[in-house]
């Protein structure tokens, strides 16, 4: 099937990775819908990417509330037929001392980061499956599998609980044609990382990295576009380590 009749929702798209991964999609011929809680930057980038509206548009979505994958959701039907390809990037990380981090910090970095796949997953999921066929990929982190150094508990427990998402959500929708994936990243040459992490601790978190350079977050982009593909049908409940040879199963 020709990527120019399939249709993706990205979250978090209007900037680093997100914007990102939507403008390769649009670029591989997808028609783009660029979903953020900022939707004015979003419109910039949709903008940036077809003028017109007609293969690129931005839509004000929180992924902390469900009513905004179903409106999006509806959006998408009523708009370009539905969509085939989901992408749960946005995230949130936070820096906290452990023992500091209070409950309600808790439930905060969790519901932006978890309960937002399972939502998303919930929504387009049954959508997908009813149409027998969709693509779904998650963004998580290494901080999920190794339990993070340089972010909060509560972000690395929240990623490692997407990677168990995205293996349940994989197993029970892989019989109707819709595959559920991970992508992991390590520490990528991103806007938040430098505005974040001051130059010379980031230097010597660089010197800690196996290949002793930040991720290109444009070939995780490119991972996301290849796990999107219809010909992608055989991969599911899989999780792609991107992080430079930080983790090595
Ligand atoms: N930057 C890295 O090094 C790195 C490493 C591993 C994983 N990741 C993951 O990659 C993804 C993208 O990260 P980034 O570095 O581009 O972050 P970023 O902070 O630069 O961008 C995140 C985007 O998500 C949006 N967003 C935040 N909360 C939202 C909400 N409730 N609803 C909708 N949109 C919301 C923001 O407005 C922003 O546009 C995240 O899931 C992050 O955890 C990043």
């Amino acid at each position: 099937m020709a990527a120019n009749h399939r249709v993706a929702l990205v979250t978090g798209a209007a900037r680093g990775l997100g914007e990102l991964v939507a403008r390769r999609l649009h670029a591989a011929g997808y028609r783009v819908a660029l979903g953020d809680l900022d939707v004015e930057a979003a419109q910039g980038v949709a903008r940036s990417l077809d003028g017109s509206g007609e293969s690129a548009m931005a839509l004000r979505l929180d992924v902390r509330n469900k009513a905004d994958f179903e409106a999006a959701d509806r959006l998408l039907d009523e708009h370009w037929g539905g969509a085939d390809v989901l992408v749960n990037n946005a995230g949130q990380s936070r820096v906290a001392a452990l023992m500091d981090i209070s409950p309600e910090e808790f439930d905060a970095v969790v519901q932006v980061n978890l309960r937002s796949v399972f939502l998303a997953c919930q929504v387009f999921g049954k959508a997908f499956a009813a149409r027998g066929q969709g693509r779904i990929v998650n963004i998580a982190s290494l901080a999920g599998q190794t339990g993070g150094t340089a972010t909060g508990a509560h972000y690395a427990a929240a990623k490692g609980g997407v990677l168990t998402l995205t293996k349940v959500f994989a197993r029970e929708l892989a019989a109707q044609g819709v595959t559920v994936n991970a992508i992991s990243p390590g520490p990528l040459d991103l806007p938040i990382v430098h505005e974040s992490v001051p130059a010379e601790k980031l230097a010597a978190v660089i010197q800690t990295i196996p290949v002793r350079t930040l991720g290109d977050a444009g070939f995780i982009a490119d991972a996301v576009v290849l796990l999107a593909a219809h010909e992608a049908g055989s991969v599911t409940g899989a999780c792609w380590d991107i992080n430079g040879g930080l983790f090595m199963r």
